[in-house]
Order: C-alpha cells, then sequence, then structure tokens
C-alpha cells in the first residue's frame, strides 16, 4: 500500500453511499475552483446507484457546480440506452435528469454503432474534449470503479486481451454479468486519473477483496490500477471489510 491510498470503511452500504456522494462533491469544487471545470468518470453496476440517487438531492444537489461538470462513463453495456442494464440510462435515471447539468456536458458511450466503432468513437471523443497533445493521456479529475467478485474492475476482466492494451484509451470486450458486448477504458487511461474512489459494498466482495490487499501475485485485473500521480480511496463497507486486516 502506497502512502497515495486511503481505505475508509463506512458501517453500511448508505453510509458507503453518503460518503462517495461527499467524496464526488468535494472533488467537483475542488476541480471547478483550480482549473475552472470538473471532469468526472462513472461506473455501472448496482453499488454507484445510492450514491447517484443522493447526488441530485440535497445536501449534495447544490454543492456540485453542474455547469461545470463534465461526465463520463468508465465503461458501458453495448445495449440501447434506454435497456435495464444501460450505465447510461441507470445514471439518466438516478440523477442526470434531476440536476441542471448541460446536455453537451454528459458524454455517454455511443451505443447505436458497433463496439469496435463505438470504442474508437469514444476515444476521439475524450482527445478531443481533453486535447491532451501527441503521446500524453487525458487525465480525468475523478474516476469511481466497482469491483467483481473475480477480480474485474470497469470492463476489464480476467484472461483476456483488454488488459494487456497499452496504447488505446477504450477498447471494447465482450463479458461479465450480463454477458454482453462492452466498452471500457483501458489501464493507461484509468491510471493518469487524479482521483479513484473503489466503492465496494457487501459480504460476496469480502474475499476478494483479501486477495487484492493480501495476494500481489494473483494477478487480478483490479490489481492493475496503479496511480501514476492521483489518488486512491478505497470506499469499504464493513461486510466487503470483513476478511481485510488493516
Ligand atoms: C459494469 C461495471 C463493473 C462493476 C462491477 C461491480 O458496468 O459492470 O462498471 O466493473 O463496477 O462489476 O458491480 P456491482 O456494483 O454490481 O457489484
Amino acid at each position: 500500500m502506497t502512502n497515495n491510498t486511503a481505505i475508509i470503511i463506512e458501517p453500511d452500504a448508505m453510509t458507503l453511499a453518503r460518503k462517495g456522494a461527499e467524496l464526488f462533491a468535494q472533488n467537483a469544487r475542488e476541480s471547478a475552483h483550480l482549473r475552472g471545470r470538473f471532469v468526472v468518470a462513472i461506473s455501472g453496476g448496482s453499488t454507484p446507484r445510492l450514491m447517484h440517487r443522493l447526488l441530485c438531492r440535497e445536501p449534495h444537489l447544490s454543492k456540485i457546480p453542474w455547469s461545470k461538470t463534465h461526465i463520463f462513463w468508465v465503461d458501458e453495456r453495448c445495449v440501447p440506452q434506454d435497456h435495464e442494464v444501460s450505465n447510461y440510462g441507470a445514471a439518466r435515471d438516478d440523477f442526470l435528469s434531476g440536476v441542471s447539468i448541460p446536455e453537451e456536458q454528459v458524454h455517454p458511450m455511443p451505443v447505436h454503432v458497433s463496439p469496435e466503432k463505438g470504442a474508437l468513437a469514444y476515444q476521439g471523443e475524450l482527445v478531443r474534449f481533453f486535447q491532451p497533445g501527441n503521446m500524453k493521456i487525458p487525465v480525468l479529475d475523478l474516476i469511481f470503479l466497482g469491483l467483481g467478485t473475480d477480480g474485474h474492475t470497469a470492463s476489464l476482466f480476467p484472461g483476456q486481451s483488454a488488459l494487456a492494451d497499452e496504447e488505446k484509451l477504450i477498447v471494447s470486450v465482450r463479458g461479465g454479468k450480463p454477458d454482453v458486448s462492452r466498452m471500457t477504458m483501458t489501464f493507461p487511461l484509468l491510471n493518469s486519473g487524479r482521483e479513484i474512489v473503489f466503492m465496494v459494498s457487501g459480504k460476496n466482495k469480502a474475499r476478494v477483496l483479501k486477495t487484492v490487499f493480501d495476494e500481489p501475485e494473483a494477478r487480478l485485473p483490479v490489481q492493475k490500477i496503479q496511480l501514476l500521480n492521483g489518488k486512491l480511496t478505497w470506499l469499504l463497507d464493513r461486510d466487503a471489510a470483513l476478511l481485510l486486516t488493516l
């Protein structure tokens, strides 16, 4: 564990969501103050949904500078936006429809083209947005990640070639639950972020979390998250942290 890593253990899923919303608002204010905008990437899955629903309610709603906020997605399932497993669709229903964020500042991954074309198009969108310059990688202010019981994060699943991609920012993959085509940010992009917050909740994550912390040789995808300069926070609830000896 390096000194840019923090571990926060909350009593339950609700306090975890509240803490996540606080970290979101705090980074949003700091980024907007320092750089004039806040660029965040959010994940799918069930864990962030409670936090997302808090973002459009007080006390968080008015603390977040929505007019300066830009939302990107860490990963997306290639299904229509109204499908029940769409990450964009879930975020729209959970909070985007309830906040005053300009439409052009919401950047869903494109699902109306093939996953390969979508990945390329989203990479182009990131480059246009960040204008990072030759050979440079965009730097997101804040990235929320989840953890799967098999050690995946984003849609970077064990044993897939996407794990080794050092060139691309976004790749298309297939797998996970639901087992569908997906697009995902890659390790080089994620590892360039200013801050990553892992949100992990529930007893079913306790074993994999112990492996992540105690067995570097397990080489789980999530263990490839090693920020170049940023700050890493593990935001856990007590059930998920059950087997950790800290
Ligand atoms: C996705 C994700 C994925 C998720 C984990 C944890 O879209 O599937 O971004 O990486 O974060 O699978 O999911 P849960 O929160 O549902 O356990």
